[in-house]
């Protein structure tokens, strides 16, 4: 698969698209944490930093798969598995569209809703749901940084000991995504880091892929 997308990932957060993410105050502190990872994640609490590298999207990745996804035509994106809310938060700072997170740990939906507010990603919101009880009906964008590998993982560090640990539980999940992706109207983008653990459903195509990080981002775009 060819690399279709050549912008480089250098990133420019500090001017959002609109006036609407713009911070109420304290604007140097919330570019000073859009500038690295290190930054970013000074903004939670230990217990979260530290779940960092593993668990949640680096910043020029989160901006990059951000932007996929709102040049390919998605407004309103839906990132499965939240986590801490990174994703959600830079790329609401990196693009005009509006983000929804689905979470199912309560205390991660706090931690997200946090941040966000902490760095001025007004479009970034957060819902503290299963995502196999989330209808994914007004979404046309959704991100999947492997969310359910806790399920199955042998080595990650898990963030806690609240998952169920089982190839059954994840591969219901994972067919619930498959299905629901399945069952969208066209258009409909999807970007994937690390994978989701199944299969895009064929009426996507594939038009994407590009290394990022310690793996790639891939594009999916299912047209009318
Ligand atoms: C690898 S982390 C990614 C976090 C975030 N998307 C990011 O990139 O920074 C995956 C997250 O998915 C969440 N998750 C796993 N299964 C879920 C489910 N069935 N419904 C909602 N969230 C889920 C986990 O709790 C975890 O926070």
């Amino acid at each position: 698969m060819s690399r279709l997308y050549t912008e480089s990932t250098h990133l420019d957060l500090r001017r959002p698209p609109d006036s609407s993410s713009a911070p109420p105050a304290g604007a140097d502190a919330v570019d000073e944490r859009l500038g690295s990872d290190v930054a970013f994640d000074g903004a939670y609490e230990r217990r979260i930093r530290a779940l960092s590298s593993q668990h949640w999207t680096p910043v020029a990745i989160a901006a990059r798969a951000a932007r996929l996804l709102t040049r390919a035509g998605a407004t309103r994106i839906l990132d499965v598995g939240s986590g801490a809310g990174k994703f959600c938060i830079v790329g609401a700072r990196a693009t005009g569209a509006a983000f929804v997170g689905v979470e199912r740990r309560a205390d991660l939906v706090a931690v997200a809703r946090r941040a966000a507010l902490e760095m001025g990603a007004a479009r970034a919101t957060f819902i503290h749901a299963n995502v196999e009880a989330l209808p994914f009906a007004g979404f046309d964008g959704f991100y999947l940084y492997n969310p359910f590998f806790e399920h199955i993982s042998r080595h990650l560090p898990l963030v806690d000991r609240t998952l169920e640990r089982s190839g059954r539980a994840h591969r219901r999940v994972v067919r619930s995504i498959e299905e629901k992706l399945g069952a969208l109207p066209a258009p409909a983008v999807v970007v994937t880091y690390h994978g989701f653990g199944g299969q895009l459903p064929p009426d996507f195509s594939h038009v994407g892929d590009e290394p990022a990080g310690n793996d790639r981002l891939e594009l999916w775009i299912k047209r009318p």
